[in-house]
């Protein structure tokens, strides 16, 4: 009798909790006016406050994610030409490939670094929308790790048996394969983020229910994921490519392989006007499926990115007689052409997010000058560190195989500027912890 009652309970406390989830969600939903879709991001902001100006962290946010992409679009650029370089009997085209596996070797390393820039001022001015999108998708999101180290590992056998045209072939497809993935997983979390007012719809499927397990893809936009990824990548290691035979085609060793260069600066001028063509038409599609709440689609920053394609493409177009002399204009079109486009995908967020009232430049700024000094000094250090390694790169690679590439005066003396930063920046980073340490003791 009593364990009946009990069962019984049991049940009704079930049905019970079961309508007013029900109902509660359905109230939530009906709540959802635009005023508490904004009181609900502000709500979510970190108490704490920014550091900084968010401006300040805005405009480091673009510039570093205008980086990021770069090597994201070399990396996978560079395996989708290896695939079919590859499989080419030609052996320019093999030759080649073989460089662009090394390439996109190099380049995940650095886009994986060159990531984190941007997703730390991201997470700081905004992260009620990062931080939620990434919960809605959170088991996808922990995946994005284990399949870029499963990407990364494959290109690395790619890279080991490269002159194994077969098995490097098998190798590079099962890395872009994964790469593409990871890739889409962050355009998911990043698309997702800019509709805050479906965000409980989607969690609680229409008021019904509580979906944790943070399986489900909740909105993607695949315009946006190839205007963003796959035309950028092919259209911006053509660019490269025209660079390689700019820098190679100078080195007295190449000189007996001028048909090699030729061909590169040919094909990479090809490929960065067919897919920069596939990248606009994409983009401009993309622009039309923004919708008309978000005042976006003339905006100046939108015709902006247009602009800055049409000006890279033009370039690019004219660079199809002589790719190797216009490699450095190129280049730069190609600069404006990623910095226009890093600027018009902020600017989205900012449109989306001020349907609700809400702007990152009223959050909530706790100045402290301690930590943005040692972020500046850091930085100063970093560039001065990789100015010298770079220079002293693109020196020594000029020089032909065998030669040992000798430092001048000037160097030298950069490089024991460079050392000596780096002594200064460990020494003040370790003093300022031990004194947060001491001050936080005492
Ligand atoms: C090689 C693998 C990667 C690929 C293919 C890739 C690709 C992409 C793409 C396509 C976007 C734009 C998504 C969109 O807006 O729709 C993006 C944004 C972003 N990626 Fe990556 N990514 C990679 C690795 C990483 C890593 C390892 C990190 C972090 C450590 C990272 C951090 C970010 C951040 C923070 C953004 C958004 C930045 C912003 O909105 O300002 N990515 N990535």
């Amino acid at each position: 009798m009593v364990k009946e009652l009990r069962q019984d309970l049991i049940r009704w406390f079930l049905l019970a909790t079961l309508a007013f989830m029900l109902i509660g969600g359905k109230l939530a939903l009906a709540a959802q006016s635009p005023e508490q879709i904004g009181a609900m991001l502000k709500a979510m902001r970190d108490p704490a406050g920014s550091p900084f100006f968010p401006v300040a962290m805005q405009i480091l946010q673009v510039l570093t994610w205008a980086l990021h992409m770069v090597f994201v679009w070399t990396s996978v650029g560079g395996l989708l030409y290896a695939i079919y370089g590859l499989t080419r009997k030609d052996e320019n085209h093999k030759r080649l490939a073989r460089a662009m596996i090394e390439l996109s070797k190099v380049s995940v390393s650095l886009a994986i670094v060159l990531g984190v820039a941007p997703l730390l001022f991201y997470q700081v001015i905004y992260d009620p929308l990062w931080y939620t999108s990434a919960n809605l998708s959170a088991s996808w999101y922990i995946m994005f790790i284990v399949f870029l180290l499963i990407g990364y590992y494959l290109l690395w056998f790619a890279y080991f048996s490269r002159k194994k045209d077969s098995l490097a072939t098998l190798f590079s497809i099962g890395s872009v394969i994964f790469l593409i993935l990871v890739g889409f997983i962050i355009h998911v979390v990043n698309y997702q983020s800019l509709f805050p007012e479906k965000w409980v719809e989607w969690y609680t499927s229409g008021g019904t229910t509580m979906n944790h397990s943070g399986l489900n893809i909740y909105s993607f936009n695949i315009l946006r994921f190839v205007s963003l990824l796959i035309f950028p990548s092919i259209a911006v290691t053509g660019v490269f490519m025209m660079l390689y035979s700019w820098y190679f085609g100078k080195r007295k060793d190449f000189e007996g392989d001028k048909e090699y260069i030729a061909f590169t600066s040919r094909l990479g001028a090809k490929l960065a006007l067919y897919a920069g063509a596939l990248w606009i038409v994409t983009h401009i599609l993309y622009i039309l499926t923004i919708p008309s709440d978000w005042n976006a689609k003339g905006s100046i920053f939108t015709i902006l990115s247009i602009v800055g394609l049409l000006i890279c493409a033009g370039i690019i177009f004219m660079a199809q007689k002589n790719p190797i002399q216009m490699a450095i204009p190129s280049l730069l079109g190609g600069v404006v052409a990623t910095l226009t486009i890093a600027i018009f995908r902020e600017y989205l967020r900012v449109a989306s997010t001020a349907r609700f009232g809400y702007s990152i430049y009223d959050y909530k700024v706790n100045l402290e000058w301690l930590s943005p000094a040692l972020f500046l000094g850091t930085t100063l250090t970093g560039l001065l560190l990789y100015a010298y390694t770079w220079w002293m790169a693109y020196r020594a690679g000029s020089t032909p195989k065998g030669e040992v590439y000798h430092a001048n005066e000037v160097e030298s003396s950069l490089g024991n500027a460079a050392v000596f930063v780096v002594i200064l920046w460990a020494v003040v980073f370790i003093l300022t912890g031990f004194i947060i340490v001491i001050r936080n003791y005492a």
